[in-house]
């Protein structure tokens, strides 16, 4: 039996409620596949308890991103921050890095929301999924309004491609660079009548490719991603997308990868479905990655009375479903091609699913509305360890292990205050290089590394680190050490200053270590805790090599 199910991103019929949510129609009602079940499911009338969930991280069972996106108010929600910081390696900005959200009127870009995203991430260890450059929704009125020829069209939309990409070069590590530019038919959205487009509109299917070639010309090392739904299920679709990757391929356009958004309901669509559409991807030819974009779970069947509990069994099969997709994808998709999986929130209560596509109570994350874990957590942690992805010694001991050599790079090391901190290729205590820290005007000053979630409670650590004078005929004798940092944020705003190694005296000439235990006494996660390398002499410039943290036995 068929059933029709609107699956789009927004819906005709309920405008009114949308533009609160700053959504705009999609016009498409689309079918969905064959084998959804439409009888609802009998509640059990007394519900059982939920299973445990014992997932202490979910990112350290993963050696590819494991993200979230969040709300702007992540930044002032510590109950949200702390879970964010324990199970993600990666954040996507929900609303922030929109069009509408950056690019306020034609002479005016806002970078406030997003610089301060991107500042948490970083001083939080998590890499960032910038979304998006190029969207038909959530576009700010007067690009909506824009009137120019085509030649207009594109400088308009080049350019905000061109500031935001530059703005945040080296800083991601990903973009969705174009987000649903196809019909449910393959076909680019805005070819038909009552499409909705401008930038197909008013540029035609070049203002992908365009938009691609911009963000790598302005950023060329992050990954650039075309991303769409109902790619996880939907043939004619996903074949539509692919057509265009081999014809920017073809025409040596820059294209990393393509996400699939999935927005997706409990069971639906089946996983055979699941795993034949990213077969299709990873095939594509030179190879790109493929990357869970928007995971979410739906438990409501669209048209079906709407649930109002969710009971223990619910969550099991919720818990099923999260763990076959996820297993789908490691069966499916080899290391190197896969771009992470980010799911459509943190909590069921601050999911978009609440509101959309009309309000109805759902359940579709990983954690209840308080940030307690739901089944769905462990059912994505048991994919990941079934796939025994990181060694079992980095797994018993997460972060019980650091070492940086400085030999391929900065290793996220990078200046504290005015210093700037440089890849050095002519001088090293071990192997080739080492990092130069130059520039300094204050004694607090030096190289340092987020460290947020590196050390546990009540564990002794070795440290031991090399520094060495960059003039080899200074007279000065600095005294050297490396320190953590550790803010305990918001609550006391406290700021504590642990030495990990005994100051010693640096004379100019040779290497010297710097080592020390450091027994580690804090059992609460940090706002922010960062490793840093300082100088009691001002101006001092320095190079830095083998940073190395231990479990002491
Ligand atoms: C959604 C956000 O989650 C909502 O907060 C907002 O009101 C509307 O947009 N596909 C996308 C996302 O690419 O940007 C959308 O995010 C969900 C559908």
């Amino acid at each position: 039996m068929k059933k029709l199910l609107i699956r789009s991103a927004c819906i005709g019929t309920i405008m009114s409620l949308l533009t609160a949510c700053g959504i705009e129609e999609h016009p498409k009602n689309v079918e969905f596949p064959d084998n959804v079940s439409v009888t609802p499911e009998p509640e059990p009338e007394v519900p059982e308890e939920f299973s445990e969930v014992t997932v202490t991280s979910l990112k350290a069972l993963a050696n590819f991103p494991i993200g979230v996106a969040v709300p702007e108010s992540l930044l002032t929600d510590t109950a949200h921050q702390d879970v964010v910081i324990q199970h993600f390696s990666q954040l996507t900005s929900e609303n922030d890095m929109k069009m509408d959200a950056m690019h306020p009127s034609e002479t005016t870009f806002n970078f406030a929301k997003a610089d301060a995203l991107l500042s948490f991430a970083e001083a939080n260890n998590l890499t960032v999924h910038g979304h998006v450059l190029v969207w038909h929704n959530q576009i700010p009125d007067w690009m909506r309004n824009f009137s120019g020829d085509t030649n207009a069209w594109v400088a308009m939309m080049e350019n905000h491609v061109t500031t935001i990409a530059t703005k945040y070069a080296g800083r991601l590590e990903t973009w969705d660079v174009v987000n649903e530019a196809f019909n449910e038919d393959g076909s680019y959205r805005g070819s038909a009548a009552g499409d909705d487009s401008v930038w197909y509109t008013n540029i035609g299917e070049s203002f992908i490719p365009k938009a691609f070639t911009a963000a790598r010309a302005a950023d060329p090392d992050v990954d650039l991603y075309y991303n769409d739904y109902n790619l996880i299920w939907n043939s004619d679709k996903l074949d539509g997308v692919i057509q265009m990757v081999n014809d920017m391929q073809a025409d040596g356009v820059p294209i990393d990868g393509i996400g699939f958004q999935s927005h997706i309901t409990v069971n639906s669509p089946d996983i055979s479905t699941i795993k034949a559409q990213m077969q299709k991807v990873v095939d594509i030819r030179p190879k790109i990655k493929l990357k869970i974009t928007e995971l979410d779970v739906r438990m409501n069947n669209e048209g079906d009375a709407a649930l109002t509990t969710f009971t223990a069994a619910r969550a099991e099969v919720q818990k099923q479903y999260y763990f076959d997709i996820v297993e789908a994808y490691l069966d499916i998709v080899p290391e190197d091609q896969r771009g992470g999986i980010t799911v459509w929130g943190t909590n069921d209560g601050g999911s978009w699913l609440q509101y959309f596509p009309v309000p109805t109570v759902e359940w579709p994350l990983l954690f209840n509305d308080d940030f307690t874990p739901k089944p769905s957590l462990q059912g994505f942690a048991d994919a990941l360890e079934a796939a025994n992805l990181v060694s079992p010694d980095e797994t018993e001991t997460p972060a019980a292990f650091f070492n940086t050599d400085f030999e391929t790079d900065l290793d996220s090391w990078g200046p504290r205050g005015d210093a700037s901190v440089t890849l050095e290729t002519t001088e090293a205590h071990a192997g080739n290089n080492s990092a130069l820290v130059a520039g300094r005007t204050a004694n607090w000053q030096g190289i340092s590394k987020s460290v947020v979630g590196l050390f546990t409670a009540d564990e002794s650590y070795n440290v031991s680190a090399w520094v060495k004078l960059s003039d080899d005929a200074s007279t000065v004798t600095p005294s050297m050490k490396l320190t953590l940092e550790i803010n305990h944020g918001a609550g006391d705003g406290t700021t504590e200053y642990l030495e990990m190694t005994a100051p010693v005296t640096v004379t100019a000439g040779d290497w010297v270590a710097l080592t020390g235990t450091y027994n580690h006494t804090i059992s609460t996660v940090a706002n922010s805790a960062n490793l840093y390398v300082e100088a009691s002499e001002t101006t001092v410039d320095f190079y830095v090599d083998d940073i190395s943290i231990t479990l002491a036995e």
